[in-house]
């Protein structure tokens, strides 16, 4: 609950239009409980033979007064005129009552729709915006699919429960909250012995949608599982069919599918009792107070039309307090939603800036790595021990070693998406966790080991930001990564989509776009991670070509696989099972004749 409201505090930013609301369905709730009453005393002078008789109050002070001050004047014109009058005046008078009811129902939610619409906006740019901020540790635990979810069903659940329900959290207590005046007012003993009757329902009603909100977090969570499943398999969607795996994948689906159904009608079966429930629970408490009223009449305790008029105000608290139920089995439901919700919102961001982060706008003398070890979050192997490494600025160093060695491990750890475990990185004279992290970004140039490209067009995927570069660098850099020929073909140009992931782009042409958006920002130190795969000998040589052309006079760390790169690095890194085993020039290394020789000799073999 504390949760709920600590939602619903959001809304003060938008203060002024929830008091509009409020103010709205307070006058819906007066005239939802006005209405009626008001009218039947007209009815009873109404349908009274001959000349209706009133006393008119002998002063008007109090509200009761100046009612049957009222009452005394319509009596008064009632005699004077025809009955048929008197009857259109009443339908004009109830059409009024229920125009101005309604039109102020309608303004309420009017009003609250833009709150509504905001909170709901908000809460999924927060959530977007915080899944952008966390590191990327945080996404090798938890599914993407799931992610998603959280971000549409979740937050679209929160829609439909918990802001459906906060209207009437406005609403109906205010209107039960009328009637209940009413009743004390008419009989304090009769009203505390219905209270007592309420209290009792409540509690019924509470214990039956507590394990509500637990079902509903499983079903949230099979539903996070299903998304994630099928974004899963719409990427993989090749390698389904090549396995011929279609069966498999759709009896995993089916499998999920079946279990999230199964929680839904659990579910939804147990929130459409609220409505049952408590017109059940409602009516019994009304035959327990005619039983216990009519006793008090008989008893002459009170007397009839007191009792009657009592049971009239009853009759006003039933529905809104159906609905209120209703509404307190949708909180329990939206809370699982919530709760999916903060749980993400709360993930504290490890990688961050120090309090006095320095800024850093340019590289001058070198990149330090100090007896840095690492190993992933839960997990008690390092993947890197001990690494020392001092690369100039200017220097290409190669790092090679066996898949699973530790490189692209690295040079992650260079572009702080990890924090080393021990140890520290720096560069020039600033520890890396002292430099804030979008100064770090700006220096650094980084072709991930798979290419990552975007629904977007070719000029879109290189710029990959608000800024607009000029024609000429851009094609510039995709000279210099060879692109420019593919970029030229017959029907494609920098304006070209290249479809989901740079699907319509070969192997090969997606690596030298990366590559290209690595080049236009024009990195002080780029990272190359190169594929070991996906290259046809063709695009190897453009590559290949590429590769020096970008190399010269660049600090650059390259995880390279290809001999030409390395032998022309001026320093090549080997590492083994996360140390560094030998370092130096490809010649020396070679007369060592140690693992480097070992993996140059697999290489030329290939
Ligand atoms: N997010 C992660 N969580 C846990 N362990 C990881 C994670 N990423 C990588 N590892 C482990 O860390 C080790 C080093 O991985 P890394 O990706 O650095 O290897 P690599 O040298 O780049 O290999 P390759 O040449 O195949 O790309 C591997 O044993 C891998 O299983
Ligand atoms: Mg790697």
């Amino acid at each position: 609950m504390k949760q709920f409201f600590k939602f619903l505090l959001q809304i003060r930013q938008y203060k002024g239009l929830v008091i509009l609301h409020f103010v709205c369905y307070v006058l819906t709730a007066i005239f939802t409980v006005a209405s009626i009453p008001a009218i039947i005393p007209l009815f009873e002078m109404l349908f009274r033979n001959g000349e209706v008789k009133v006393l008119p109050p002998e002063k008007t002070e109090s509200l009761g007064e100046y009612f049957q001050y009222g009452k005394f004047k319509f009596a008064e014109w009632l005699n004077l005129h025809d009955r048929a009058d008197g009857v259109l005046i009443i339908c004009i008078a109830i059409g009024a009552i229920f125009l101005l009811k309604n039109l102020f129902k309608y303004l309420a939610v009017y009003f609250i729709t833009p709150v509504r619409a905001n909170l709901i906006r908000n809460t999924r740019q927060k959530l977007f915006s915080k899944m952008m901020d966390l590191p990327l540790s945080f996404f090798s635990e938890e599914k993407k699919g799931d992610l998603i979810a959280r971000m549409t069903a979740d937050v679209a659940e929160l829609e439909f429960t918990l802001l459906n329900s906060m209207e009437s959290l406005v609403k109906d207590p205010l209107i039960i909250l009328g009637s209940l005046i009413f009743m004390l007012y008419t009989s304090i003993e009769l009203t505390l012995f219905v209270m007592l009757l309420l209290l009792i329902t409540s509690l019924i009603i509470g214990g039956i949608s507590r394990t509500l909100r637990k079902k509903s977090m499983n079903a949230q969570r099979e539903f996070g599982d299903l998304i994630a499943l099928m974004e899963e398999s719409l990427g993989g969607l090749r390698v389904i069919k090549v396995f011929g795996s279609e069966n498999y994948v759709k009896s995993r689906f089916s499998r999920i599918l079946n279990k999230y159904k199964d929680e839904l009608v659990s579910i939804n079966r147990r929130r459409e009792l609220a409505s049952p429930l408590s017109e059940f629970l409602g009516i019994v408490i009304v035959c327990i107070l005619l039983w216990f009223g009519a006793k008090l009449v008989f008893s002459q305790q009170i007397d009839a039309s007191t009792f009657l008029a009592f049971l009239y105000a009853f009759f006003n608290v039933i529905e809104p307090s159906k609905a209120l139920s209703a509404a307190y089995f949708n909180i329990h439901k939206g809370m699982a939603a919530l709760e999916r919700i903060d749980h993400v919102l709360k993930v504290p961001i490890e990688i961050t800036d120090q309090e006095r982060a320095e800024q850093m706008d340019s590289f001058e003398e070198e990149i330090r790595f100090e007896n840095v070890s690492f190993s992933y979050p839960n997990q008690s192997d390092s993947v890197l021990k001990n690494i020392n490494l001092r690369i100039a600025k200017g220097e290409t160093v190669a790092i090679v070693g066996a898949s699973g060695s530790g490189k692209s491990t690295l040079v992650d750890l260079l572009a702080r998406f990890h924090d080393v475990s021990s140890g520290a990185i720096y560069l020039d004279k600033h520890n890396l966790k002292n430099i804030q992290i979008k100064d770090i970004r700006k220096l650094m140039g980084m072709v991930t080991q798979e290419p990552i490209l975007f629904n977007d067009s070719i000029r879109k995927n290189i710029e990959f930001s608000d800024k607009n570069y000029p024609q000429d660098e851009l094609w510039k850099v995709l000279d210099l990564s060879y692109s420019s020929e593919f970029v030229n073909q017959e029907g494609r140009s920098l304006e070209s989509n290249i479809g989901d992931r740079g699907s319509k782009l070969s192997g090969g042409q997606r690596q030298r776009l990366t590559l290209a958006r690595a080049l236009l920002r024009n990195p002080q130190i780029l990272i190359l991670d190169e594929a070991t795969s996906a290259l046809d000998s063709a695009s190897e040589t453009i590559i290949q070509a590429a590769m020096e052309n970008i190399l010269k006079n660049r600090t650059a760390i390259v995880i390279a696989h290809r001999l030409s790169t390395i032998k022309n690095a001026d320093q090549i890194i080997v590492l083994k099972e996360g140390e560094i085993v030998e370092r130096g020039k490809h010649e020396d290394l070679i007369k060592m004749n140690g693992e480097y020789c070992n993996f140059v000799e697999l290489q030329t073999l290939i």
